[in-house]
């Protein structure tokens, strides 16, 4: 009996002195054409090693492979195609889901190592941008796939708390505001406070004077100034909270940029003793012309610190907290100039972790291919996006479904799980157009259509009363063996969505698992009595439990019904 597992076991006898067990399962495809086999062995990454010919390895390969253990072996150039005996292995596919259920797919790889992941950090007093959903989204999905692969995560919310247009905004609040407008409307005040600012500050450029004069006293230590700060910080946080709880997610720290004011002198300290700091113009910088970079602003003319210097002290704090094996930063693509200095000067400093830093970038998500702006005039909100379609979702279960207990939970569960899908199915480097209709339909490749495929089967095994019984033969019909195949790769999705950073290859799993279930479920009847009944249902439990792990995986719900 052969699964994919057996068949690494058997090629690690002819090659193991080359590759481990492990490289070798990873390499191991699915061929899409069942013509070439169930699965294939490329052997091209081993002519370096062994100095010969991939298809003259192949061919070897396959004369020792025991044929009767497989239904046939074939070398076809540099693959080596194998073709299982269907019945045994899909009884050993689907006896090890049935046993494992949601652990199936969990590996010990990162043995317990901490990744440290830098994901959402929106800006205090500023809407929170889809590219800041893009961060959250991306993040926390790369933070429940390193965990099932073994690794310790801390989920960290770098928020934007710090900087000289807090001054601004503590000048414009002391003009104009009202403490029950920003109360009752945060972000909403706040950010038309801070435009109203730069308006005024137009015609009467002494403005500017009063908004130095409070980051100033901001930095100073200014109760008056300080106690506003913390009003804005909290009173942003509690918005931002309302779809960070709508979106499921939490965070091991929001220790944001403020954090670090009293841990960028040791920075500053450590520049200056191994003679990295020069001047320019008043202010000090790190010289990059090696790296081929800019110079990396380490401290204005005025002696304010920048963004950059308090990324410095987070790295070597984090490290120092966290003892990280790897730290990653989810951050747009139009930072990776700063990511690259960022580097640069903590190699420069002579951090050897500095190979551990990580920037995960991503694209922008546009409306009618322009960027969608949160900035100026029109603010879009992100929690209103989230509730429109939480709105559309909730339509549609009126229209399809009236009778459904708990509606508004299984709406907001839809809804979100919508918006999240259609981020992550993407790859995080390409742009997404932003299109709520598209995002929400039941057909096609969107997360209700999976979360739609999970309700299916959930129904099928209430309707057909199925007992999981991790002993009953599974055998599997000729029309299951698509959906067995791609059952028994999950774990190799899930191990190179973690290696690549790259939540997209489990959304695309997702699909492809769903849709071949579906097409199961269409020339199948699943439910008729009968000898092959225990057995479809099986296959139908396996795949409800690998698409609500997949989901998971992207931090999205499963509903039983929907
Ligand atoms: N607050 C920043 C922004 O909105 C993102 C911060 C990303 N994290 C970091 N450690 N620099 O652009």
């Amino acid at each position: 009996m052969k699964t994919k597992e057996q068949f690494a076991a058997d090629l690690e006898k002819q090659f193991g002195e080359y590759l481990d067990r492990n490289s070798i399962f990873h390499l191991i495809e699915v061929p899409k054409q069942p013509e070439h086999g169930d699965l294939a062995f490329p052997c091209y990454p081993l002519a370096g090693k062994m100095r010969r010919n991939p298809a003259l390895i192949a061919q070897k390969a396959a004369n020792e492979l025991e044929t009767n253990d497989y239904e046939k072996v074939e070398a076809v150039g540099a693959y080596l195609n194998v073709f299982l005996n269907k019945q045994q292995t899909a009884n050993a596919i689907l006896q090890k889901i049935i046993q494992e259920e949601q652990n199936y797919g969990n590996s010990q790889g990162g043995q317990g190592e901490v990744v440290a992941i830098d994901m959402s950090s929106p800006n205090i007093a500023k809407p929170f941008s889809l590219g800041h959903l893009r961060s959250t989204v991306i993040g926390n999905s790369l933070a429940l796939i390193a965990e099932k692969c073994g690794y310790k995560t801390v989920r960290i919310n770098h928020l934007g708390d710090w900087g000289t247009q807090f001054g601004k905004l503590i000048a414009a609040y002391k003009k104009w505001g009202s403490e029950e407008k920003v109360k009752k409307n945060t972000i909403k005040e706040l950010l038309a406070l801070y435009i109203r600012f730069h308006e005024e500050a137009e015609q009467s450029p002494e403005l500017e004077e009063e908004g130095r004069f409070w980051f100033k006293q901001l930095e100073e230590g200014d109760e008056d100034a300080e106690a506003l700060w913390k009003w804005f910080r909290e009173e942003s946080l509690r918005e931002f909270d309302k779809i960070y709880k709508l979106l499921g997610i939490s965070f091991d720290s929001d220790e944001g940029e403020a954090f670090y004011n009293d841990k960028m002198q040791h920075i500053i300290d450590v520049l200056t003793e191994k003679q990295l700091l020069t001047e320019s113009e008043g202010a000090m910088v790190v010289e990059l012309s090696e790296d081929n970079l800019p110079p990396c602003l380490i401290k204005k003319s005025d002696g304010a610190t920048l963004y950059a210097t308090r990324d410095l002290a987070a790295a070597v704090y984090r490290r120092e907290t966290y003892q990280f094996s790897k730290s990653v930063y989810v951050v747009g693509n139009e930072q990776s100039l700063h990511f690259q200095q960022l580097k640069a000067v903590l190699r420069k400093m002579d951090y050897s972790w500095w190979e551990d830093i990580r920037h995960v970038s991503f694209g922008m998500i546009l409306k009618e291919g322009k960027k969608m702006s949160t900035r100026k005039g029109k603010v879009v909100l992100l929690e209103d996006i989230l509730q429109e379609a939480i709105e559309l979702a909730k339509n549609n279960i009126e229209e399809k479904n009236p009778g459904l207990a708990d509606k508004q939970s299984v709406a907001e569960t839809v809804g979100v799980g919508a918006v999240i899908f259609h981020d992550l199915k993407n790859h995080r480097h390409n742009d997404i157009e932003f299109s709520l209709e598209d995002m929400l339909r039941v057909e096609g490749e969107t997360g209700p259509y999976v979360q739609y495929t999970f309700a299916r089967a959930c129904s099928l095994l209430r309707k057909g009363e199925y007992q999981p019984a991790a002993d009953e033969v599974i055998g599997c019909d000729l029309e299951a063996w698509p959906v067995v195949k791609l059952l028994d790769v999950f774990p190799t999705v899930v191990h190179r969505a973690a290696e690549q950073d790259d939540p997209s290859q489990i959304a695309k799993y997702v699909i492809d698992l769903a849709q071949a279930f579906n097409k199961y479920y269409a020339g199948t009847r699943i439910l008729e009595e009968g000898k092959w009944k225990g057995q479809r249902l099986g296959l139908t439990f396996a795949v409800s439990v690998v698409l609500e792990e997949g989901l998971r995986l992207l931090g999205i719900t499963a509903p039983e019904e929907m």
